[in-house]
């Protein structure tokens, strides 16, 4: 038996990446899921694929956590079928273009605040009360290095992760005399559509950002979360930073050509 086999993730943000390296990992451990996202037919497709080949239970929810209504309501389908999840992967999220503030584009400023804080919000505000009545749980929130130094033209995207780091340790706050834990996860540079989605579909662009060097790849983010939820009860990593190799910092990178 390991840590993860006949419990239930619900791992947000699962079509793409992280999440749904995520995914694939806890279900190859035996985890039962709950994976969410907009794209329906990459959700569907992934839950089959699961249900599958490893023979685990998989619920998708096509939506944007954006919806405060449909984040209650995912949330009252799981109560419904008597379902808490053990593990909440706070993993949807977005860096929407990159520009200087004064010429930053309000609708990307909306999409990374609503998704990066309130979406996380509203996940962890309608899932961690049922945690919180059986008082066990593991809550994992994917920040970023952009939530620990800001760099140039990254303004709004630094703060909505500096926000998921503050959120992140008031929630451990918060939780103290429980058997919960939590944990942020803050990667560098890692390769997946990331960057795709940044440069608003230029996939010119978005491949620029990974030449030259080893980026992380969603499977390295995948291992992190698996350790981090497989240490003892009373252990709690509240936070790890990983970066590639090839970059030491925010600024500090050794890129080759
Ligand atoms: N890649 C990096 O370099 C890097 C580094 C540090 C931190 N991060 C963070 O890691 C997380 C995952 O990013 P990724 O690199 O795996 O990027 P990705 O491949 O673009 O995946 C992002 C995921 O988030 C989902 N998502 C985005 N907006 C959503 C919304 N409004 N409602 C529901 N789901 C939404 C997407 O699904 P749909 O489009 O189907 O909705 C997708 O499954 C993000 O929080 C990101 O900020 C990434």
């Amino acid at each position: 038996m390991n840590a993860v086999q006949g419990k239930w993730a619900l791992i947000t943000g699962a079509t793409s990446g992280f999440g749904k390296a995520i995914a694939e990992l806890l279900a190859k451990h035996g985890c039962h899921l709950i994976v969410t996202g907009r794209r329906a037919e990459r959700l569907e497709s992934l839950q089959h694929i699961l249900e599958e080949k490893y023979s685990v239970r998989v619920l998708a929810y096509c939506f944007d956590v954006r919806d405060l209504n449909q984040c209650v309501e995912m949330s009252n389908d799981l109560q419904s079928r008597e379902i808490v999840p053990d593990i909440l992967i706070n993993n949807a999220g977005l860096a929407s273009g990159k520009n200087k503030i004064h010429e930053g584009l309000i609708g990307d400023w909306e999409k990374m605040i609503d998704t990066n804080i309130k979406g996380l919000l509203y996940i962890t505000r309608t899932i961690l009360p049922m945690m919180v009545a059986r008082n066990e749980g593991h809550v994992i929130n994917i920040g970023s290095t952009a939530g620990h130094v800001v760099y140039p033209e990254g303004n709004v995207y630094n703060a909505s992760k500096f926000a998921v780091k503050a959120l992140n340790e008031a929630i451990n706050l918060d939780l103290v005399g429980t058997n919960i834990r939590c944990c942020s996860i803050d990667p560098g540079a890692a390769e997946t559509e990331f960057s795709l989605v940044r440069f608003h579909g230029d996939a010119n662009k978005a491949s620029k950002v990974y030449e030259g060097y080893q980026a992380l790849r969603a499977e390295d983010i995948a291992d992190a979360v698996l350790y981090v939820i497989g240490t003892p009860p009373h252990v709690n990593i509240t936070n790890m930073v990983i970066y590639p190799t090839a970059q030491r910092n925010v600024f500090v990178w050794d890129k080759k050509g």
